[in-house]
């Protein structure tokens, strides 16, 4: 069995979890489903990234000690996993024993060789992104951009890890691995990034200014820069048990470079330690042109899509609207279209046809199908091209367009059905009718059940609700789930199943009301 270790970023315990945080999830997820039912074993990891300046601004500013407040908010971010359906195998957070102790390991290692040095650093710090700035950073006429909100000028001696050193290594590694990120473009803006000099990273804050942090093993009068000590989560989460390397680490474009894509590799570089097979850097999730964030305040809960809509249709949307890598729009207004026309009308009519049919015309029992004409022919071979397409698309994470032959699959067997009218097929007792209702009975049974099995990884719940109302029992290896082979003969199926209800139409705005009088 293929080991397969892959990742989420930690979501940062400063507030609560939004739309942008759960499709990273959900996407993670999606990616660990598949390649469980593709036969690697998996290993999900995700958890909660809990130093810092902004936790303890955060804790400060409602007044409760910072452990406390960390408790809360990790608390919320992991409660939510389950009502999203997410499969991760752990959960790490940063301020546990495990973590701290292999971070601790990894600073005197790097301490001990001479890669970690102390020196006077003078400049611009902002207080926001935890970070020391440089001239680069500047704004043409010398004002600072908004991302860092206050700035200020500081002389502080610090602890500096020795980045610049592996510039060179880590050009010549990405230029050697061309595909360590993916989208491929992405790794070329790592690398135009690395066309200018890096600086020697920062790993260290005084305890005068930042107490919530992991203490510097060899200088208890410091504590860890919260990206020093949050990257080495993937690592310390899994570092007894011989999961290492990572396959994927999921993360946002904002935290691929520098973080993801120069820090950790120099770090792990550095400590011996080897590299992750590759980073998957997705886009964001925007509300009218604006990165949804909690600081813009246009955050969505995913909580309330998902209680309205159930996990699966929020999952479903996620995926098949975002191209991973790309940016996309979040409305209500896209939510429900796909909703009512992919998931309502297309998957949903299917399984009332077929329960409603199979009901009506045999009985509830699902007839064997008998001689296949062209109709069921031209179906079974669209089925053979859509299996074919769809195990690549997933592989390469092109998740979007796979749902989106799936949902061809789906409106060409509502087509059949269409074409060859079951309904009509009843009232006729021409044998050679009766046969073709068997057969169309059959067909239309075998495509649902094929039509879930495909898009299981994207909506485990609704998969196993219309296995369930099929009467059937899927086997253990997925792969042979999705050969036409006619095994629902026999089986007896519900007569009705609710998957995708309409939802209740908005309100009537006050000013649309007074229009219409
Ligand atoms: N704590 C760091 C990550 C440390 S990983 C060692 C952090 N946390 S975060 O809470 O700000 O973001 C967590 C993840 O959510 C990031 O990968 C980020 O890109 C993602 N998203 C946050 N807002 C997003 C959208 N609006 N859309 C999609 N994902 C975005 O960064």
């Amino acid at each position: 069995m293929k080991s397969f270790y892959i990742t989420t970023a930690i979501d940062y315990a400063n507030g609560s979890p939004h739309l942008g945080h759960a499709y990273e999830k959900v996407l993670t997820d999606v990616i660990a489903r598949f390649r469980r039912q593709m036969g690697d074993k998996v290993h999900f990891l995700t958890g909660t990234d809990e130093h810092g300046q902004k936790v303890q601004a955060s804790a400060r500013k409602r007044g409760i000690p910072p452990q406390q407040f960390v408790d809360e908010i990790s608390a919320e971010f992991r409660a939510l996993l389950p009502k999203l359906t997410i499969s991760n195998d752990d959960f790490i957070r940063t301020t546990e024993e495990r973590h701290k102790k292999v971070v601790c390991e990894l600073l005197q290692r790097l301490y001990d060789q001479g890669d970690i040095y102390k020196n006077e650093y003078r400049g611009f710090y902002s207080t926001r992104q935890e970070q020391f700035l440089q001239e680069k950073d500047r704004h043409p006429d010398g004002t600072w951009p908004e991302i860092f909100g206050e700035v200020t000028e500081i002389t502080e001696t610090n602890y500096f890890f020795k980045l610049k050193q592996y510039q060179p290594w880590l050009v010549e590694f990405l230029t050697k691995n061309e595909n360590f990120v993916f989208p491929k473009y992405r790794q070329s803006q790592v690398l135009e990034f690395l066309k200018e000099p890096l600086n020697d990273l920062c790993i260290s804050r005084p305890k005068e200014r930042l107490e919530w942090g992991i203490p510097l093993p060899f200088d208890a009068g410091y504590v860890t820069y919260v990206w020093f000590d949050a990257l080495v989560n993937y690592y310390s989460a899994v570092a007894d048990t011989g999961q290492w390397p990572a396959t994927w680490h999921v993360i946002g474009k904002d935290i691929l470079v520098p973080p993801h894509a120069v820090y950790w590799p120099i770090m792990l570089k550095a400590a011996g330690i080897e590299l992750p097979h590759g980073i998957i850097a997705h886009g964001w999730w925007m509300t009218r042109g604006a990165k949804m964030s909690k600081s813009t305040g246009n955050a969505l809960n995913p909580l309330d899509l998902v209680t309205e809509f159930g996990p699966d249709a929020f999952r479903y949307f996620l995926i098949r609207e975002m191209n991973v890598g790309q940016d996309s729009d979040f409305t209500r207004e896209q939510f429900l279209v796909r909703y009512n026309s992919e998931l309502a009308n297309n998957l949903g009519n299917l399984v009332n046809r077929t329960l409603n049919m199979t009901t009506r015309f045999a009985a509830g029992t699902v007839p064997a199908a008998e001689a296949d004409q062209d109709l069921e022919r031209d179906l079974k071979a669209l089925w053979q091209r859509t299996r074919d397409e769809f195990i690549p698309l997933c592989e390469g994470f092109q998740f979007h367009t796979a749902l989106e032959r799936a949902m061809q699959f789906l409106t060409e067997t509502n087509a059949y059905i269409e074409k060859r009218a079951p309904w009509k097929l009843g009232k006729s007792a021409e044998p050679a009718d009766q046969a073709l209702l068997r057969t169309s009975l059959a067909t239309m049974a075998e495509a649902l059940r094929l039509a879930v099995a495909i898009i299981r990884h994207v909506t485990p719940t609704t998969t196993e609700k219309i296995n369930a109302v099929l009467g059937y029992t899927p086997g253990p290896v997925w792969r042979n789930e999705l050969d036409w082979d006619g095994r629902l003969a026999g089986k007896t199926v519900a007569p009705a199943l609710v998957l995708f209800p309409r939802p209740a139409p908005p309100e009537k705005a006050p000013a649309a009301a007074a229009k219409s009088v």
